[in-house]
């Protein structure tokens, strides 16, 4: 494995492969990897000649009072993973290296970020957009590998993606879970042992809220039990419980059968904000 900091090294690396004709299969972490990314890692192994990871985080997606600073880094570890799983390149620039300070321009996200996510932390699509436009023009990927567990995420990119017609193709990855159903994260480490019991409520919730709506259910009745369960099990302050349709993230006041919906969650913890969601094409009389 080799690691690359500088941007010039890791475009020559990356002109190069696809001058030969080999895919590059791209997973973009900021880091303090665990199975979640892990499983990224492993599928873009699965179906690429050359497999670049970077690990960056990136402080245009933070907000003033968001924990930057306090974000966890383990760069050695990352490292010992990312050769384990066979990684070719890992590309681990600088803040200085990727942000020039006599930066021009910047991507702002107008669609698919009003709501969930978007709506209470403004400003951090944006940067995440810009960071990935970028990484994508540095890395050139032919296949970029995405997790679901940040659905609003991966609808933001595909927006990117067909905006700009990127070339890349974003692959879809599903939530990896703990075997208790908690959405693995590397903000899970904040929890103390008895938020960390309480904390699968929230995948519980999802499933049984889902099986709710498709038994006939409101949406808001659904989201009214999807909360209240959350707040009987767990100590957690509720951020939102919300249902949209996928990936447009419009309202929707009585799904369609066959319409792809998401049902979403975060929940603040004492020391971490946890979020989770599912995607499924909506059953009526399903379960
Ligand atoms: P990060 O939070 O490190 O996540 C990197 C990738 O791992 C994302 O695509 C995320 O959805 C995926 N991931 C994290 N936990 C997962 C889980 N439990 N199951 C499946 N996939 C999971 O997301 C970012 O970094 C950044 O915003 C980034 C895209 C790198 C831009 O800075």
């Amino acid at each position: 494995m080799k690691i690359i900091n500088l941007i010039s090294d890791m475009q020559k690396e990356s002109l190069a492969a696809r001058l030969a004709k080999k895919t590059v299969g791209f997973v973009p972490t900021m880091g303090f990897l665990h199975e979640g990314h892990a499983t990224l890692i492993e599928q873009a192994r699965k179906e690429n000649d050359i497999v670049v990871l970077s690990i960056f985080v990136n402080p245009l997606q933070f907000g003033q009072n968001e924990d930057f600073d306090a974000y966890p880094r383990d760069i050695a570890r990352d490292e010992k993973i990312a050769r384990e799983l066979g990684v070719d390149y890992l590309f681990y620039p600088t803040i200085e290296e990727m942000y020039k300070e006599d930066r021009t321009t910047l991507i702002t996200v107008e669609k698919r970020v009003d709501v969930l996510c978007g709506k209470k932390r403004p400003g951090h699509f944006d940067g995440v957009a810009t960071v990935v436009m970028k990484l994508f023009q540095i890395v050139m990927p032919t296949q970029a590998y995405f997790g679901m567990k940040d659905a609003q995420q991966v609808a933001v990119i595909e927006g990117l993606i067909s905006d700009y017609h990127l070339t890349v193709q974003l692959v879809r990855v599903n939530t990896i879970r703990e075997e208790d159903g908690l959405a693995k994260s590397s903000r899970n480490v904040y929890l103390t042992p008895k938020e960390r019991e309480e904390a699968p409520a929230i995948h519980q919730a999802l499933q049984l809220g889902k099986s709710r709506l498709e038994q006939g259910a409101s949406i808001s009745e659904t989201k009214e039990f999807v909360e209240n369960y959350i707040k009987e099990h767990t100590a957690s302050e509720i951020d939102y419980v919300e249902i949209y349709s996928y990936p447009n993230l419009k309202e929707v006041k009585e799904p369609r059968d066959g319409e792809s919906l998401i049902l979403a969650v975060a929940a603040k913890f004492s020391r971490a904000r946890l979020i989770d969601n599912i995607v499924f094409s909506y059953t009526k009389g399903e379960n």
